[in-house]
Parts: C-alpha cells; sequence; structure tokens
C-alpha cells in the first residue's frame, strides 16, 4: 500500500526487472566493489509500478552535458558552499566506506574526496550519462544502480550521502528503507536537498524559483521542462520536522536537521541504530 511520504503510488509487485541495478560502469575498483555486491538481494528489492523513475532517468540523461554550468549558475555558486558544508560534517565521522546515492556529476562525491581522503567513495546513480559526466571529473568507483533497490549487501557502509537526490526518487520511503539497509549499525545518513524558506524569503524564492529559474535553465540548458519539474518538485517533498519525522518512520535515529542559506536547502543527518541492529 502506498504511504503517505510516497511521492507517488508504490506497486504490490516486489519482483519484477530491475534493469539497472546490477550494471557496473567500467572503473579500476571493480575487485572493490564486488565485495558489497548482491545480486540475490537486488532481485528480491521493490521495484515501483509507477513511471516517475525512466521518466526522472530521461531527464537527467537529457540535461547531463549541461548539469553542472545550470547547477552552478542557477546556485549563484553557493552549491559549492552547501557541499562543501555536507563534506566538512562527514569528515568528523570518519567513514571508510561511503555510498554517495545519485551522485550524477559527482560533485559531492569529489568535494568528500577531498574531505575524507582515507575513504573509500563509491558514486551509484541510475542515469548513465550523468555517471558519465562524473567519471570525466575523476571519480573512479562508479556504479549504475537504483536507489529503490541498492546492489550492496546488508549493511556495508559507514556514511550514505544524497544530495539533491532523494526528491526525484519515485518513493521516498522505499528509497529511505534502502539507505537504512545498507548502512552499517551507527552509520550515519546524510541528506542535502532543497526546502521551501520561510517568509520573507519564500515571497522572494518562489517566483524565482517558478518563474526565472525556469527560463535561465531553458537557455543553458535547452530543457525548460526538467526546470518546472525542479520547481515542483521542491514544493512538494518534506522539508524540516515532516522530513525528520519521515527518517524517523523508516527507521533512522537521532535525526536531525539545519536550514542552509535561509531554508533553500536543508541538510540532514541521523543514524542507523546501534540498539536495534544488537535486538535484531
Ligand atoms: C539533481 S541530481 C544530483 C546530483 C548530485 N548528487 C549533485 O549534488 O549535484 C539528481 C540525481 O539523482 C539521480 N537519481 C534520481 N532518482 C534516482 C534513483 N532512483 N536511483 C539512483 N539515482 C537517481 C539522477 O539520475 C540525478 O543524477
Amino acid at each position: 500500500m502506498a504511504d503517505a511520504y510516497d511521492s507517488e503510488s508504490y506497486g504490490e509487485t516486489r519482483g519484477g526487472s530491475t534493469p539497472l541495478a546490477s550494471t557496473f560502469l567500467i572503473g579500476p575498483s571493480r575487485s572493490h566493489l564486488s565485495i558489497v555486491f548482491d545480486r540475490q538481494k537486488t532481485a528480491i528489492s521493490p521495484v515501483p509500478s509507477n513511471d516517475k523513475g525512466p521518466r526522472v532517468q530521461a531527464m537527467f540523461a537529457g540535461i547531463a552535458r549541461r548539469y553542472d554550468l545550470a547547477n552552478h549558475l542557477l546556485s549563484g555558486g553557493l552549491d559549492f558552499l552547501w557541499r562543501r558544508r555536507a563534506a566538512m560534517l562527514a569528515r568528523q565521522w570518519k567513514p571508510e566506506r561511503i555510498l554517495d546515492l545519485a551522485t550524477g556529476s559527482g560533485d559531492l562525491a569529489l568535494t568528500l574526496a577531498a574531505a575524507c581522503p582515507g575513504s573509500t567513495i563509491i558514486g551509484a546513480d541510475f542515469c548513465l550519462p550523468m555517471l558519465q559526466v562524473s567519471q570525466r571529473k575523476g571519480l573512479r568507483n562508479l556504479v549504475v544502480a537504483d536507489g529503490l533497490a541498492l546492489p550492496f549487501e546488508d549493511q556495508a557502509f559507514d556514511l550514505l550521502t544524497v544530495a539533491f537526490g532523494l526528491r526525484n526518487m519515485a518513493s521516498w520511503t522505499g528509497a529511505l528503507q534502502e539507505m537504512h539497509r545498507v548502512l552499517k549499525p551507527g552509520g550515519h545518513l546524510l541528506i542535502l536537498d532543497f526546502s521551501v524558506p520561510p517568509a520573507p524569503l519564500r515571497w522572494i524564492y518562489r517566483p524565482y524559483l517558478h518563474f526565472v529559474l525556469p527560463r535561465v535553465a531553458a537557455f543553458v540548458t535547452g530543457e525548460k521542462a526538467a526546470y518546472d519539474y525542479l520547481a515542483d518538485s521542491i514544493e512538494t517533498f518534506p522539508h524540516g520536522a515532516a522530513m525528520c519525522a519521515l527518517l524517523k518512520e523508516t527507521g533512522f535515529d537521532a535525526a536531525q536537521w539545519k536550514p542552509l542559506t535561509g531554508g533553500i536547502v536543508s541538510l540532514y543527518v541521523a543514524e542507523r541504530s546501534i540498539r536495534a541492529a544488537s535486538q535484531a
């Protein structure tokens, strides 16, 4: 049954095909990745019945080449600061193994690599053209994978990061459950995503988001629809206390949030409980 937090309804069927979930993008660290690969788990992971996944995949494939330029331009360069803030938080946990989910063109993974030089970072995304951009920027451990059916063993990572990605997934609940599954007990989840700022900033931000941004983005990328979608997806994505409640509902502990740049973006952290794992 679909729940209130699913972005669209969620199918009953739990089998079905997971066309991209177990496909590697070429990378020198194949042998390393295979340590956490678990194809059987992938085969029984939930697959959403709606078509949001393929639509989002096609949309990012269409803007992949100009995604970074549009990002930096439309955020006035603030996106560098947001990712840096996330990476500085991650650094204090000293994670050995990090999964950067929805890694896209790889900016967060690269910022994490600079902030956490001892960590192994794997970037996963279901859009191959976006991963190819990140590969050209120097990222090595890349996997084509759907966040709703991650091809990794349980408890494989110390930290899972997802920047501007969860909002785009067909089931927020399903994706968070997958994230919880692949995190080690005591491991951290870090989410960075857009939120709607409070008034008075909201009064300026909404016209910018709905009217200015799609037009500028259309000029840069040639894809206005993708940025109309961006504005709508930000409006419907839970933020602040609502996101913390969703994190709690999907099994995470100690959920906290910090609004950045007046609340245009929010940073969430949560933990996979050690307690629950030892009781299981
Ligand atoms: C807005 S981009 C964010 C990229 C990068 N994290 C950043 O900070 O710039 C969103 C990314 O999420 C990916 N994505 C959306 N839904 C996904 C899913 N179900 N599984 C894996 N990746 C997904 C898209 O392909 C896209 O590359």
